[in-house]
């Protein structure tokens, strides 16, 4: 356990003067690693020395991260699972272990949206949403957290979202859900803390990712969707625009790195300044 007296000297802190990646000899997981943020972080991750499980539900996007991440010098392998399957989950860290000989660091990102009201909603899709978005967070970490436990350290960060720290219009579903992953987030904080576990999360504001564009445009012209394009960005006061993927990633590597070593249970909004303006 970490006192007072046992913390880190500034001379003394991991990072300082390491002059190597941001995550040199780290392996990481990274869930729904194949497409938007979670790609934009894998790459990110790898180009600053971590090893990587990349996991995803689809294998669709050409290039797949793994080659992408190999064509770029990096170390990583593709498995092509569902977070929302305990067996899957544990199939994950098993890979992280055999082919890295480690697990430090668990990204857990994987998530999808739905628009609609409680009285919209059915019971099917509201169940469906939380277990895709906040069930599967739970499923990932116990799977990692035995292993982070034995080894008395480890990174956790979830992807929650801006929905998650506000009240949103039309989003019961997503905003219960990433409401859960923020206090999911700070129970595991306290609860393993004291292992040497950190648990933090981003929370991204507007993002434009694949997902999101689809979402705005699908079935409208395209005078249309560049409407609701420019309608979603300018909801956000202070920048008034969407975020891009790797800034996203960047708030991702700064919590999963040692540079936050001192940083746990914190739900960092990637934002723009979204909810400082709500
Ligand atoms: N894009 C935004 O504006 C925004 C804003 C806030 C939060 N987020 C969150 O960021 C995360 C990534 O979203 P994105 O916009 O990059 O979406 P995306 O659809 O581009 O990427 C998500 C990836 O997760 C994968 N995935 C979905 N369900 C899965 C499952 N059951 N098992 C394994 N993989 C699965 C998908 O196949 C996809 O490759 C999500 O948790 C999302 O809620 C996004």
């Amino acid at each position: 356990m970490t006192s007072a007296a046992s913390s880190p000297t500034t001379d003394e802190h991991p990072m300082m003067g390491s002059g190597r990646g941001r995550l040199a000899g780290k392996v990481a997981i990274i869930t729904g690693a194949n497409s938007g943020i979670g790609r934009a972080a894998a790459r990110l991750f790898a180009r600053e020395g971590a090893k990587l499980v990349c996991v995803d539900l689809a294998e669709s996007i050409t290039p797949r991260i793994d080659a992408l991440i190999q064509s770029e010098g990096g170390d990583a392998v593709f498995l092509q699972a569902d977070v929302t399957s305990a067996e899957s989950c544990q199939g994950m860290v098993a890979l992280a272990l055999e082919r890295f000989g480690g697990l430090d660091i668990l990204l857990n990102n994987a998530g999808t949206g739905i628009r609609g009201r409680v009285d919209q909603l059915t019971e099917e899709e509201f169940k469906r949403l939380i277990n895709i978005n906040l069930t599967s967070m739970f499923l990932c970490s116990k799977a990692a957290l035995p292993h982070m436990m034995a080894q008395g350290k480890g990174s956790i960060v979830n992807t929650a979202s801006t929905h998650g720290l506000l009240g949103t219009n039309d989003y019961a579903a997503y905003s219960a859900s990433k409401g859960g992953v923020v206090l999911l987030t700070r129970s595991m904080a306290i609860d393993y803390g004291q292992m040497g576990i950190r648990v933090n999360c981003v929370c991204p504001g507007g993002t434009a990712t694949p997902r999101l564009l689809r979402n705005l445009t699908e079935g409208k012209s395209a005078e249309e969707g560049q409407a609701a394009l420019q309608a979603s960005a300018s909801r956000n006061r202070c920048l008034q625009r969407l975020a891009n993927p790797e800034e996203i990633a960047y708030g991702m590597l700064f919590l999963a790195s040692d540079e936050a070593s001192f940083v746990t249970g914190h739900a960092l909004a990637v934002d723009g300044g979204q909810t400082i303006d709500a």
